[in-house]
């Protein structure tokens, strides 16, 4: 490739801490987003993902802390980069009242484009996000899901390198969710980093890295896969019509960290290390019969259920 190197990461966030009072919702957080990846920020409510976010757009001060973005100090160099960051905060800033084509025009007048230029962003967005055929219609009479992919485009107009999108596909069905992935894939493609925030694990695992955050702090933070085999376990799931039983007895046995019921089976969580066929045999040997399927790994939600655990167990 020609031109200037690139620089490793997008976004580089060093010990970010913010107070309210004598509550610190933000806690020496420190993160980075690379080149052309979605970054999933993930969290119970209130565990200061939003506020993260705010700081990161220039809406709200940190206590203490530094954040570069682009090569620029995000805290004391604002200016310099603001125009080349997008934000879509948790309550839609569209307008109501205007129509849709309206508010990107709005928003793209707000971020420098006039003319031509606007003309080609709006026809673009509303090509990409497929809300074409809304153009003319009032923000208030969409959807949901409409509204989240106008808001994707209103806070997109001018094509920002980094975009921060907080909890965009919440409320939305799965179908809905889709479309509004997979126009964030194109935004990708087209040299845009993306820091999300989600609640729902299945989006969380098609992000390229993701930080867990509790308390304003990070618990975890890496590829979800990465994060998923250093948990050090499988999961075999077993289904058994008598799945109680089964459970009581899984329970039982000093290879099994947990054994879980799901539906009409079990789901037995053991150390990698062990051997998931000695403990299916040990089972079988009290006269329970099953169909195990093959030992997986641990999914997110696990993972983050045995963090949300451990830091109760501390507490
Ligand atoms: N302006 C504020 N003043 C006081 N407390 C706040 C303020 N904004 C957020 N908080 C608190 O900070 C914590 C983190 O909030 P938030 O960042 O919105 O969490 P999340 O987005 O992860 O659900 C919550 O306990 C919230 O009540
Ligand atoms: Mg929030």
């Amino acid at each position: 490739m020609g031109g200037p190197v690139m620089a490793e990461s997008i976004l580089e966030v060093e010990n970010l801490t913010k107070r309210f009072g004598d509550f610190t919702a933000v806690k020496d957080l420190s993160f980075e987003v690379r080149p052309e990846e979605i970054f999933g920020f993930l969290g119970p409510n209130g565990a200061g993902k939003s506020t993260t976010i705010k700081m990161l757009c220039g809406v709200l001060m940190p206590t203490s802390g530094k954040a570069q973005a682009l090569g620029h100090d995000l805290f004391t160099d604002a200016e310099k980069v603001r125009q080349r960051i997008g934000y879509m905060s948790q309550k839609f800033s569209l307008l109501d009242d205007l129509t849709v084509g309206e508010n990107l025009a709005y928003f793209g007048q707000l971020y420098g484009l006039e003319g031509e230029k606007l003309k080609d962003a709006i026809a673009q967005r509303e090509r990409e996000l497929q809300i074409k055929p809304l153009e003319q219609l009032l923000v208030a009479k969409l959807s949901t899901g409409e509204k989240q992919r106008v808001s994707l485009a209103a806070s997109t107009m001018h094509r920002p390198r980094m975009l921060f999108l907080d909890e965009p596909t919440s409320g939305v069905d799965p179908l809905r969710r889709r479309l509004f992935w997979e126009a964030m894939d194109d935004l990708v493609l087209d040299g845009m980093s993306i820091l999300v925030t989600t609640h729902n694990l299945g989006e969380a695992d098609q992000c390229d890295r993701l930080a867990f955050i509790m308390a304003g702090q990070l618990m975890a933070y890496g590829r979800p896969r990465a994060l998923k085999e250093d948990m050090g376990r499988r999961v075999v799931e077993v289904r058994s019509e008598r799945f109680r039983e089964l459970q009581r007895e899984a329970a039982l046995h000093p290879d099994v960290i947990s054994a879980e019921l799901m539906g009409r089976g079990v789901r037995l969580s053991l150390p990698a290390q062990a051997n998931p066929e000695a403990v299916l045999a040990h089972l079988r040997g009290q006269g329970l019969a099953f169909e195990p399927k093959s030992p997986e790994l641990p999914s997110l939600e696990d993972l983050f259920i045995k963090l949300v655990q451990d830091s109760r167990k501390e507490a």
